[in-house]
């Protein structure tokens, strides 16, 4: 049986310029070249769990513009079940993202349809789905959204997975319905006030009693094992475009957890999924091979 993975979350239009650097105040570059492609942090998770080979489902919401069409399409090209997305009218989510000759990204989301996802059509969905195996959020839809989807799956047995980006605090709420909460380093710092360190992860995780994992960039992953930090280190590639390579390893952990891999294993394909997507340019286009 293929794992089950429910996604709720954003999808966007990225619209990517690869620059040499960012323009400074006042200043016009030429750029070097431009793609438009899939995007939005909840789609991109679901894509990479898709294929990976996973049962996944989608719950977001798109406007009624031509992205609509062209965001279903690709969805479904990519293994993912879009039965579930809800419909606006207006813009779906769009996001301007500049990366720079060493692979970094800027990026400016224009949430669009992604604010208006409904979250009791999001609980009706959950219960026409049937159980996941994980469910996967992050903060591109509203926070209260996030809050009651969560907490249904969670007093549901299913195990839920926030990747809690863009940096936001947390609700309460969500954290008690959260299996495994996923920051990076600066939204670890955002987050807990403090910058990320070893000993601020050990309090941070027992504060919060959940499972946390730290993604480093290049330096790999932490976590904690038998209460004590565990660094995961990842291969050295060059870095083209780091765009999604944070949800490519979300997507690629929660496929893990979904279908019952060990902790360790989980992490090392999320890494080796999240790296690989560097060396490519492009959001989901970088997730193939
Ligand atoms: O994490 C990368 C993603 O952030 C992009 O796809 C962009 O759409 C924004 O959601």
């Amino acid at each position: 049986m293929k794992p089950k993975i429910c996604v709720v979350g954003s999808a966007n239009i990225d619209q990517v310029s690869y620059v040499k650097r960012a323009p400074n105040d006042g200043e016009t570059l030429f750029g070097e070249d431009y793609q438009m492609g899939f995007g939005g942090k909840g789609a991109n998770q679901a894509v990479m769990a898709g294929l990976l080979g996973a049962e996944v489902y989608v719950i977001a919401c798109l406007g009624s513009d031509v992205y609509r069409e062209m965001t279903i399409e690709n969805f479904k090209n990519n293994n993912v079940i879009t039965d579930y997305i809800q419909t606006v009218e207006g813009s779906s989510g769009v996001a301007p993202i500049w990366v720079d000759e060493s692979g970094q990204n800027r990026i400016v989301v224009i949430p669009g349809a992604n604010n208006l996802l409904d979250s009791s059509l999001a609980i009706e969905s959950l219960e026409k789905i049937g159980k996941p195996d994980v469910l996967v959020g992050q903060f591109e839809i509203p926070m209260n959204v996030n809050e009651q989807v969560f907490s249904y799956a969670y007093k549901n047995g299913v195990q839920t997975v926030l990747n809690p980006a863009p940096a936001n605090k947390p609700t309460d709420v969500l954290l008690e319905n959260t299996s495994w909460f996923i920051p990076n380093e600066v939204e670890f710092e955002e987050i807990y006030g403090e910058v990320f360190n070893e000993d601020n992860l050990l309090l941070f995780a027992n504060d919060l009693k959940t499972n946390v994992v730290v993604t480093l960039g290049e330096k790999g992953c932490a976590y904690i094992k038998n209460n004590s930090v565990e660094i995961m280190n990842t291969d050295t590639v060059k870095a083209v475009d780091t765009t999604g390579a944070g949800d490519a390893f979300v997507g690629a952990f929660s496929f893990g957890v979904a279908s019952k891999l060990e902790i360790e294993e989980c992490l090392k394909l999320a890494l080796h999924k999240a790296t690989d997507s560097v060396t490519k340019k492009g959001t989901q286009s970088s997730y193939k091979n």
